[in-house]
């Protein structure tokens, strides 16, 4: 029996942090340690900022009302590989695009897109065992996880991350454009007015710099086990 589900007591855990920090690497290998589920937010914010490319409704169409009859849909294959539908049209690879990621920060910053994620997001967190990674769940969307995380890294090592996972899904890149790129929606990111990036004092900040993958999914499940045991107790 793992940790997650043991006593039948299944938390929720909010990993938050800058762009390339590895959230969802590590939100998804969690997750499937643990026998949670999993749920990538940024993703949703790219499947919106194709839409309005697609669409031709552009950031500023992003309205409540454009918004009604958009379907997202999120799917995990059993090896935990997500595919995103755009009112069931395969968008996955789409939303990674130079294009979605020039406009992600902007649309994430229309009060309206927040409002129709935000309710989605909730549902689907509804009856814990999920770990979701984003920008604003622990402070925001789940303020009342049980274990919120702020992941980060220096800003040279995520664009070097960046950079390793493009080759791999053969896409060119060059360091430079991507720090720039990565620096740009830090900033974005962080000072925007609607749930702005913040290290809550609350959230275990966890600096990944130098630290092999393994070993951070290892830190987060050790802390994710810790924090059920104390919520077992306390019941
Ligand atoms: O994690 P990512 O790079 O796929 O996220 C894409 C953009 O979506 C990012 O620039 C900020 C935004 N975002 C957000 O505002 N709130 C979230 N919970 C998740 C992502």
């Amino acid at each position: 029996m793992t940790g997650g589900s043991c006593c039948g007591r299944r938390i929720t855990i909010a990993i938050d942090g800058p762009a390339g920090a590895g959230k969802s690497t590590v939100a998804r290998l969690v997750a499937r340690r643990l026998g949670y589920r999993y749920l990538d937010t940024g993703a949703m914010f790219r499947a919106v900022a194709w839409y309005a490319i697609a669409t031709g409704c552009g950031v500023a169409g992003l309205t409540d009302r454009q918004l009604e009859n958009l379907e997202i849909g999120l799917d995990y294959a059993a090896d935990g590989t997500m595919s995103v539908t755009v009112d069931g049209r395969d968008v996955t690879g789409e939303i990674r695009s130079s294009q979605v990621t020039a406009i992600v920060s902007e649309v994430a910053r229309q009060p309206a897109v927040r409002r129709y994620l935000l309710e989605r997001q909730r549902i689907m967190a509804a009856g814990g065992g999920i770990v979701m990674d984003g920008r604003d769940i622990g402070s925001v969307v789940l303020p009342a996880a049980e274990l919120k995380i702020f992941l980060t890294a220096s800003v040279t090592e995520r664009a070097a991350r960046r950079a390793r996972e493009m080759a791999v899904a053969g896409r060119a890149t060059d360091m430079e454009t991507l720090l720039a790129e990565i620096t740009k929606r830090d900033s974005e990111d962080m000072s925007r007015a609607q749930a702005p990036l913040v290290a809550l004092p609350t959230a275990w900040y966890l600096d990944t710099t130098g630290c092999p993958l393994e070993q951070v999914v290892d830190m987060v499940v050790a802390r994710a086990e810790e924090v059920i045991r104390s919520v077992v107790q306390a019941v």
